[in-house]
């Protein structure tokens, strides 16, 4: 009834923010058409590790219920033929998102301890040595430890301006008080009954009120990476806590204004965009973290630039029209990592259901397993010949699009 066919783009909504599959070294039309029109830019590109990364990905309803099965999938490779190959990313990345910025516009490059250095002098170069704002370090206590040096154990997250009319207001991210009390500090009690800590220094008495706010310094140790059973974790490898994008784009950045992630992975970027009311585009070489960062956004009002899997696999699907209902029925399909007793429906991880014109995919209608509700929608009300066209998401997370 469904015949599988290749599309060029889907769109959710108005499809006003953008989530695309593409390499930065040659950037798409859609994204060179955003040039001067974001507020803020934000990077967590490879850090030259020389790993190659994998994902792991529930699989069916009873992954998504007790976390296993959970393959393991190739998401990225961290690998370079040497320092030149991997400088030339960070340039074109830097250079690219200056352009991108407008001039209230700020840029955040997230690195740690391998390429943190050439980095700030490459981006001295881009954005100008006056432009440089900050070397956030976000320090953590997971990762190995290490008796041959000091345990690393922090990430450099460097901050710049594109002009010196930027934005940016501390104010909206005060810190736990606890994280911010001046341990070192004399306490006491004023008149009124309130709480301070106090130091005197050349004679002078400087109070700080516990009920006062506490801004955040450059070092952070207050936001924990991703713990393993973390309902935020997405099985990709190298996904930032939505914390920490919350803390950088806050003071930067109001509803409405745009902010991009070049290097997307996940989409824990778009994800803090998002519910901070903001518009986004998300670029990312790999089609998989696509479909990871497309599980974790509202579809309501995007557009998704993702080349299809083309390798067959058929759809089951059928119209009740006595009962005016449509239902699917999963996916027959014989993945290498699926689990031997993989069912069709099993393999189906979501689906959406829409129309196609000149090789774009409409939705109206979208449906995914998630961990709050594991078991994935199969039937829903629809009057006969109503559904024109369905694309599906398996459990490896390749997307397939189906005309009648
Ligand atoms: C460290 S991960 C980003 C993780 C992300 N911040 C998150 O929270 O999930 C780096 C990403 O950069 C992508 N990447 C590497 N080279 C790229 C390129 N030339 N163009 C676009 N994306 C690239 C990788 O596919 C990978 O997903």
């Amino acid at each position: 009834m469904f015949e599988q066919i290749g599309i060029e783009k889907e769109v959710f909504g108005s499809g006003e923010n953008l989530l695309q599959c593409g390499n930065v070294m040659s950037l798409p039309q859609t994204f060179r058409a955003l040039a001067g029109k974001a507020q803020c830019v934000y990077l967590d590109p490879p850090f030259m590790t020389g790993e190659r990364f994998m994902r792991r990905r529930p699989y069916g309803e009873a992954g998504w219920r007790t976390g296993s099965p959970a393959p393991r999938y190739p998401a990225y490779e961290d690998r370079y033929t040497g320092e030149k190959e991997y400088l030339r990313l960070l340039r074109r990345l830097a250079g690219v998102s200056r352009d991108l910025l407008l001039d209230t516009g700020v840029f955040y490059l997230h690195l740690d301890w391998r390429m943190a250095a050439p980095a700030r002098l490459l981006c001295d170069v881009v954005f100008g040595k006056t432009r440089f704002l900050n070397e956030i370090i976000w320090g953590y206590e997971s990762g190995g430890r290490s008796r041959r040096h000091f345990s690393r154990k922090h990430d450099v997250i460097l901050l710049y301006a594109k002009g010196n009319k930027y934005r940016f207001d501390l104010t909206r991210v005060p810190v736990n008080r606890e994280e911010g009390r001046r341990n070192h500090m004399a306490r006491g009690r004023d008149e009124q009954g309130r709480m301070f800590s106090r130091i005197v220094s050349n004679g002078k008495e400087y109070r700080y009120y516990d009920d006062e706010p506490v801004y955040p310094g450059d070092v952070w140790t207050d936001i924990s990476h991703l713990q393993q059973r973390d309902p935020e974790r997405t099985g990709y490898a190298t996904q930032k806590p939505l914390k920490l994008l919350e803390r950088l784009l806050l003071p930067v950045t109001d509803p409405g204004d745009l902010v991009v992630d070049l290097c997307c992975g996940s989409g824990t970027t778009l994800a803090a965009a998002e519910k901070m009311g903001c518009r986004y585009a998300g670029l990312d070489v790999n089609p998989e973290a696509v479909a990871v960062a497309l599980s974790r956004l509202k579809p309501e009002n995007l557009t998704v630039i993702c080349p299809c899997g083309r390798k067959k696999a058929k759809l089951l699907a059928e119209e009740d029209p006595s009962e005016g209902r449509f239902r699917i029925g999963g996916l027959q399909e014989k993945h290498p990592l699926f689990p031997a007793k993989a069912t069709p429906m099993d393999n189906l991880e979501a689906w959406d259901t829409g129309r196609v014109e000149n090789g774009v995919f409409y939705a109206d209608q979208s449906f995914r397993r998630s961990f709050r509700y594991p078991e994935l929608t199969a039937s829903i009300r629809a009057e006969a010949g109503s559904v024109r066209a369905v694309m599906t998401t398996d459990a490896a997370g390749i997307r397939r699009a189906y005309c009648r």
